[in-house]
């Protein structure tokens, strides 16, 4: 497997330089792609083979293409960085390629080795580089990796041909309004997850099950969903597309344990590895909506967060529901969240002394 070469072929029409740069000043999140994509082949009696670097361009498929009917299908989301010195650089991939081969296992997908995972970021930014905005206002480009299962066949089983490809897209801030907190919808009719369900594995039909609540929290002033435990609707789970943390009065954090149902944040691991660095007592364990409710209105939790590759760090100022409001739209975003925020993002702009190592260059 080692050494899987990538065949490049540039794409002749790449957007001109003065679109690009005018799309890098503003980029709308996952509006605009860039000229290129990896694909990668896997077929169940060859393995990985043919990588190539192509034009960003539509894929051909066929109307019975497995993935289309049972939605065998995982993702990534992970960013790219540039540095002052004009370096790019990307964080923890590593990482990021272990949740994807554990996506692939709950969902019958093959497994990307991670090798090959961290090359073809390599291989996208050597000739999308140009893409990669300047580090201001939070801009990145936010890559994509994903997997499908590209069999022609309708039988319901593990499709023996898949497909892994890379497109990235220019970002700014996920959520527009900076550092203002935003309100969250509690989904009470529909659940995400459910226990040994695909909860854990980043799977596009998690996401689709998402909608639903999501309609109904924009309908209500509410910009992501929080999905509570299917069984029993009691214990928090995370939002649509974020991990959540609490901050206590007396300092200690809590965030809701890794129990098969939620997924494995990569920025949620950084930031529970940063809050114990500072000597805070953290807390991986269940959350009831009854402890936060009760915990927000006696002023014992003083902060809450949403954090995912795409939010960063996000502050929360209140939870809706149809059946009540709790905490208050115009809340002030927390210092603790306002500080790991600006520590995340330093190390990941290289303001920051990466003392963990997490930082992988992906050109200079
Ligand atoms: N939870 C869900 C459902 C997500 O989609 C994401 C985003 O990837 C996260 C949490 C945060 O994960 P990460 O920090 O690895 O981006
Ligand atoms: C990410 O943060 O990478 C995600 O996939 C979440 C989604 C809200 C874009």
């Amino acid at each position: 497997m080692a050494g899987l070469k990538f065949e490049v072929t540039r794409n002749t029409k790449p957007k001109p330089d003065a679109e690009r740069e005018e799309l890098l000043k503003a980029p709308v999140f996952g509006a605009n792609l860039t000229d290129h994509q990896v694909v990668v082949v896997w077929e169940k009696d060859k393995g990985w083979h043919s990588a190539e670097v192509i034009p960003y361009g539509p894929i051909m498929m066929d109307p019975s293409a497995a993935v289309l009917h049972y939605g065998q299908e995982i993702f990534e989301g992970i960013k790219a960085y540039r540095h002052a010195d004009g370096s790019i650089w990307t964080f923890r991939p590593e990482a990021n390629a272990k949740r994807l081969q554990l996506s692939a296992r709950r969902m019958a997908l093959p497994e990307l080795p991670t090798e090959i995972f961290v090359e073809s970021l390599k291989q996208l930014i050597a000739v999308d580089g140009a893409w990669v905005p300047e580090p201001v206002d939070e801009k990145t480009l936010y890559i994509r990796p994903f997997e499908i299962a590209a069999e022609n066949f309708l039988g319901v089983r593990a499709a023996q041909r898949a497909e892994y490809r890379v497109i990235a897209s220019p970002v700014g801030p996920y959520f527009t309004g900076g550092l203002k907190p935003v309100s969250i919808w509690i989904a009470l009719d529909s659940a995400r997850a459910g226990k040994h369900g695909t909860g854990e594995a980043k799977t596009g039909g998690n996401y689709a099950a998402s909608l639903l609540a999501q309609n109904e929290g924009y309908e209500n002033g509410c910009s992501q969903v929080m999905f509570l435990d299917a069984e029993s609707a009691t214990y928090i789970e995370e939002l649509g597309g974020m991990n959540l943390f609490f901050v206590y009065k007396d300092g200690h954090v809590a965030t809701p344990a890794l129990d098969g149902t939620i997924l494995r944040g990569i920025t949620r691991d950084s930031v529970v590895t940063l809050i114990k660095d500072r000597g805070l007592k953290l807390e991986e364990r269940k959350i009831t909506l009854d402890e936060v409710r009760e915990g927000i209105n006696s002023g014992e939790i003083v902060e809450v967060f949403a954090c995912g590759t795409a939010a960063v760090i996000t502050p929360i100022g209140q939870f809706k529901s149809r059946l009540e409001t709790i905490g208050s739209a115009d809340a002030e975003p927390g210092a603790l969240t306002a500080s790991l925020r600006e520590e995340l993002t330093g190390i990941q702009y290289g303001k920051v002394a990466d003392r963990h190592n997490w930082l992988v260059k992906l050109s200079d």
